[in-house]
C-alpha cells in the first residue's frame, strides 16, 4: 500500500525520489518522508504528515537536502497514526542506518520485546521501526549491511520490500522484499529501487523484479542479488513497455478522468490478437492449455476483491449463459477461512488489476495448495499473482493511477467475456454466434466513444444529485454487477452511501427508503428483461423516487418516469456492462469532483491493498 523509491547514482537524489514518491502517492497517501545521506557522511531526514506537498514544503533548500543517495516512502498507515513521528524512513538507535518498508511485520510485538530487553528504544508505534533496530542488532563491526539484512530478514514474520542506506558508507544502499513488490531499476551509471515502475520509468525501463527472500546490494558501479542462504541469484532484467505519457495526467483534471476516457483503446487492447475471425472464435495463449484441457473444465472459480469482484460476477453470467460452466466467485478476503472445496476439473482465477492485493494472492496460494491449477488475470506485469498464478491472462489496460478502478474494470470484463465464448465455442456455441460476437465486440469501442461525448450532460445531472446522502443502484442480469460496481465508484469517491441491488429484489427491503430524497440510479436496457426493469421503476416513481435512467437508445418510455436519461447505443445482452458502466463512472466522478473532492486519491484508501 505504501510506496517506495530509493537512488543511488551521480546526480542529486532528493528531487529523483521525491518526484518518484509522487508517482506512486496514488498507493498511500497520509504521511511521508525521505533520507539521503551527504557529502559529508551526514544521514538527513526529513518527514511530514499529510501528503507530499507538505513534505515539500516543509523541506530546506536545495544544498541542505544535496546527496547522491537517498531513499523516500509515501504511507498508508497500518501500525499506528499517521503522524510525523511514525512516518518512514526510521533509523536505528544511533541514526545511522534509516529505512523505508512496504508491508507488515506480523512479529514486531515480540521482536520488539527482544530488543528492548537489549536496550534499544523506539520512538514510533510502528511495526517498521522494530526492523531498523533489528539490523542494527546484527550489523557489527565485521558483519556487512546485506548481512545484517539477511539475518533481520530471517526472523521477520510478514510481508516487506524494503530499502535500507547506512551513513558510514554512502556507496551503498540494500534492499530485499518478501510478499511486497520491489523493482531494481537499472540506468547509466546509477540504480533505482521502487514498489512500482511507474516511479522510475521517466528514468529507465530496464528493470529487475526481486523474486520473494531476494537481497540486492547495490553500489555505485554494479549491483548483486542473493537470497537469505546468501547464494548469487542471476537474475533477468526486462523491459518495460509502458509509456511515460500513461503515468501523466495529460489535459485532464484527474487521473481518474483520462482513464475513464481512455477505455476505447483500454478495451481494444484487451482483446487485441484475440480474436480468430476464421473460426469464429477466440485464442487465449496465456492459459497455457490445448483444446482437450480446456474441454475438460467442469467448474470455474473466479476470486478478488472489489472492483475485480464485481467483474468476476460479470463473468460467471456469462460464463454459465454461454458456456455453460458453472462458476463460482468469491470473496478473496473469505475464501482461504472457509476451507474451500475445489472438486476436480475446477478451474480457478484469480483476478486482480494490481497483482498485489494480499487477500487475492492468499486465495491464490490457498487453491495452489489444494491442488488447483490458478490462473490470473490482471494487468500488472511482474506483479506476485503474475509470477506465482499457473498461467494467465493480462488485461493490458495500461498504468491505471486513479485509486477508482476505472479501465480496468471494462478490460477484465473484456477478458472474462472472451474466456466465456472461447468456451462457449467449444461446447455449445454456433459459430455465427462467435462471428456475430467478434463483429459486436469490435464495435464496442467506438461505442465507448459516443457515450464519452455525454460527458457535459452526465456532469449536469452530477449536479443535481451531489448533495444527497444516499442513493440506490439498480440492474438486473449482467447488469446487476455493474449497478454494485456504479455504487462502490460513487461511494469510494464521493463518500455518498450507495447500495447496488437487484432491480426487483427492491422490493423485498430496500423500497422503504424511497422518497424524493433517495436518487435511483437504474440500467433499464432494452433486452429480454427489459419490461420487467421497467415495472420495478413504476413501484420508485409511485413513491416519489427520483430516477435516473440508462437507457438504450431509441428508448421512449423511460422519459416518461425518469428525471434524467443516459441513452447509451445498443450492443449484444453480453457486452452490456462495457457500455452501461461508463455513465455510472463518469456520474461518480462528476460527483466528487463538483464536491471538490480530491478524486484521485479518496480519504482512506490505496490503490493496492497489500495488507490482509
Ligand atoms: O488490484 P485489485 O484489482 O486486486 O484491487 C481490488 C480492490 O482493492 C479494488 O478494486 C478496489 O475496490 C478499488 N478501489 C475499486 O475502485
Amino acid at each position: 500500500m505504501c510506496g517506495i523509491v530509493g537512488y543511488l547514482g551521480n546526480r542529486n537524489a532528493t528531487p529523483i525520489i521525491l518526484e518518484g514518491i509522487k508517482r506512486l502517492e496514488y498507493r498511500g497517501y497520509d504521511s511521508s518522508g525521505l533520507a539521503i545521506i551527504d557529502g559529508n557522511k551526514n544521514l538527513k531526514i526529513f518527514k511530514e504528515s499529510g501528503k507530499i506537498v507538505e513534505l515539500e514544503r516543509a523541506l530546506p533548500g536545495p544544498d541542505e537536502t544535496y546527496g547522491t543517495i537517498g531513499i523516500a516512502h509515501t504511507r498508508w498507515a497500518t501500525h499506528g497514526e499517521p503522524t510525523k513521528i511514525n512516518a518512514h524512513p526510521h533509523t536505528d538507535s544511533q541514526k545511522r542506518i534509516a529505512l523505508v518498508h512496504n508491508g507488515i511485520i506480523e512479529n514486531y510485538q515480540l521482536l520488539r520485546k527482544k530488543l528492548e530487553e537489549e536496550g534499544h528504544s523506539f520512538e514510533s508505534e510502528t511495526d517498521t521501526e522494530i526492523l531498523v533496530h533489528l539490523i542494527e542488532h546484527f550489523c557489527l563491526e565485521e558483519v556487512s549491511l546485506t548481512d545484517a539484512v539477511r539475518q533481520a530478514c530471517k526472523l521477520v514474520e510478514g510481508t516487506f520490500g524494503i530499502a535500507v542506506i547506512n551513513r558510514d558508507n554512502p556507496n551503498e544502499m540494500i534492499a530485499a522484499r518478501r510478499g511486497s513488490p520491489l523493482i531494481l531499476g537499472i540506468g547509466n551509471d546509477e540504480f533505482f529501487v521502487t514498489s512500482d515502475v511507474s516511479a522510475i520509468i521517466i528514468h529507465t525501463k530496464r528493470v529487475i523484479y526481486l523474486q520473494d527472500n531476494e537481497i540486492v546490494t547495490i553500489h555505485r558501479d554494479g549491483f548483486e542479488i542473493t537470497n537469505l542462504e546468501n547464494e548469487r541469484i542471476d537474475a533477468k532484467i526486462s523491459e518495460v513497455d509502458w509509456d511515460v505519457s500513461s503515468i501523466e495526467k495529460g489535459n485532464f483534471k484527474h487521473f481518474m478522468l483520462k482513464e475513464i476516457f481512455e477505455q476505447p483503446i483500454s478495451v481494444q487492447n484487451a482483446f487485441r490478437g484475440r480474436l480468430m475471425e476464421k473460426l469464429s472464435t477466440v485464442r487465449l495463449g496465456g492459459l497455457m492449455m490445448n483444446g482437450n484441457e480446456l474441454k475438460k473444465i467442469k467448474k470455474i472459480q473466479i476470486i478478488g476483491c472489489g472492483t475485480s469482484w464485481h467483474a468476476a460476477l460479470i463473468g460467471k453470467h456469462i460464463i454459465e449463459s454461454r458456456a455453460r460452466i458453472p462458476v463460482e466467485v468469491e470473496y478473496a478476503s473469505e475464501y482461504r477461512y472457509k476451507n474451500p472445496i475445489i472438486p476436480e476439473n475446477t478451474l480457478v482465477f484469480v483476478i486482480s488489476q494490481s497483482g498485489e492485493t494480499a487477500d487475492t494472492l492468499a486465495a491464490l496460494r490457498e487453491a495452489q495448495a489444494r491442488g488447483a491449477t490458478v490462473m490470473g488475470i490482471t494487468n500488472t506485469v511482474g506483479s506476485t499473482i503474475a509470477r506465482e498464478s499457473d498461467a494467465g491472462v493480462y488485461i493490458h489496460a495500461g498504468a491505471e493511477i486513479g485509486v477508482a478502478s476505472t479501465k480496468a474494470f471494462t478490460s477484465q470484463v473484456t477478458v472474462l467475456t472472451l474466456l466465456a465464448i472461447l468456451l462457449g465455442r467449444m461446447n455449445h456455441l454456433s459459430p455465427t454466434y462467435g462471428a456475430t460476437f467478434i463483429k459486436e465486440l469490435r464495435s464496442i469501442p467506438g461505442k465507448i466513444e459516443k457515450i464519452l461525448e455525454m460527458n457535459d450532460l452526465i456532469r449536469e445531472i452530477a449536479e443535481s444529485i451531489k448533495d444527497y446522502t444516499n442513493a440506490l443502484y439498480l440492474g438486473r442480469g449482467v447488469n446487476f454487477p455493474v449497478a454494485l460496481e456504479g455504487a462502490l465508484k460513487l461511494k469510494e469517491i464521493s463518500y455518498i452511501h450507495a447500495e447496488g441491488y437487484p432491480a426487483a429484489e427492491m422490493k423485498h427491503g430496500p423500497i422503504a427508503l424511497i422518497d424524493e430524497n433517495m436518487p435511483v440510479i437504474a440500467i433499464a436496457l432494452k433486452d429480454a428483461i427489459y419490461d420487467k426493469i421497467i415495472s420495478n421503476l413504476q413501484e420508485v416513481k409511485a413513491r416519489n423516487g427520483k430516477i435516473i435512467t440508462i437507457a438504450t437508445e431509441g428508448d421512449k418510455v423511460v422519459k416518461k418516469f425518469s428525471e434524467h436519461v443516459i441513452y447509451i447505443p445498443e450492443t449484444m445482452h453480453i457486452l452490456q456492462p462495457l457500455l452501461s458502466v461508463i455513465p455510472l463512472q463518469l456520474l461518480s466522478y462528476h460527483v466528487a469532483d463538483l464536491k471538490g473532492l480530491d478524486v484521485d486519491k479518496p480519504r482512506n484508501l490505496a490503490k493496492s491493498v497489500t495488507v490482509e
